[in-house]
């Protein structure tokens, strides 16, 4: 394992601890998310945590949730989460987030926004003093809006790239059916709060992936002398 899955995986293992039986769970989604739903299928299947209902932020989340037998329910179906677990692209020491790597930030943020407590886990190559220096802020917009939304960005000083497929011909395409623009400041993102309402209101956007006060906790997972440690950092003021 090399040394990022081996962080990946212990604040994974680390993220379960935080879970209790009853609970209405957030699954969230890319590869850290993963590791923890599996890492969650196997307290379910020891008998350590009962009755636990997932509600998925992807396609992919859900996927592996029903090959693990994961109870699952509709976002629609319920009022409120308990908690929900999802990974980061970019993490600054006010614990505002970029989220969309996977191009799943839409129902990841709808997730977050009906948790009562959202908690980060990151391997620590994630944790940024500005966001948006080397990240692009990846933006979902509906596919015939793709080059006017680009437009309005580069009036704003972003520079962005439609985001392509691998093993497809064309760009990507989200489980809403829509297209994704990455975006890159020129000086990165100073003032997050007002960048994700100004972004989220470019006619034909649907969402960004700027998560801001959103989150409760963050776990880092870091190598310590080659050990893999976890560590939960305080929030800057
Ligand atoms: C998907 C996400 C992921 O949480 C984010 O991309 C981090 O992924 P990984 O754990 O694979 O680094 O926001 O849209």
């Amino acid at each position: 394992m090399d040394s990022q899955t081996q962080m990946k995986q212990i604040v994974a293992d680390a993220a379960i601890k935080e879970v209790k039986s009853d609970m209405i769970l957030g699954l969230g989604s890319g590869s850290t998310a993963a590791l923890m739903i599996k890492s969650l299928a196997g307290e379910i299947r020891s008998g350590k945590l009962q009755n636990i209902k997932g509600v998925a932020t992807s396609f992919q989340s859900e996927v592996l949730a029903l090959e693990l037998n994961i109870p699952l329910i509709d976002l629609s179906s319920t009022s409120q989460i308990d908690l929900a677990i999802d990974g980061a692209d970019e993490i600054d020491p006010g614990f505002q987030l970029i989220k969309g790597g996977g191009a799943c930030h839409v129902r990841e943020k709808l997730v977050a926004s009906k948790a009562d407590q959202l908690l980060i886990v990151v391997d620590e190559t994630k944790l940024v003093k500005n966001l948006n220096k080397s990240f692009p802020l990846p933006v979902e917009v509906l596919p015939n809006a793709w080059k006017q939304v680009q437009d309005v960005i580069s009036e704003m000083n972003g520079k962005s790239i439609l985001r392509m497929a691998t093993k497809k011909a064309g760009p990507v395409v989200t489980d809403q059916g829509n297209l994704i623009l990455d975006v890159l400041f020129n000086d990165g993102i100073e003032n997050p709060k007002d960048l994700e309402m100004s972004i989220n209101n470019i006619p034909g956007v649907l969402e960004n992936g700027l998560f801001v006060d959103l989150t409760d906790k963050v776990l880092v997972g870091r190598i310590d002398n080659d050990i893999p440690i976890v560590y939960s950092p305080s929030k800057a003021s």
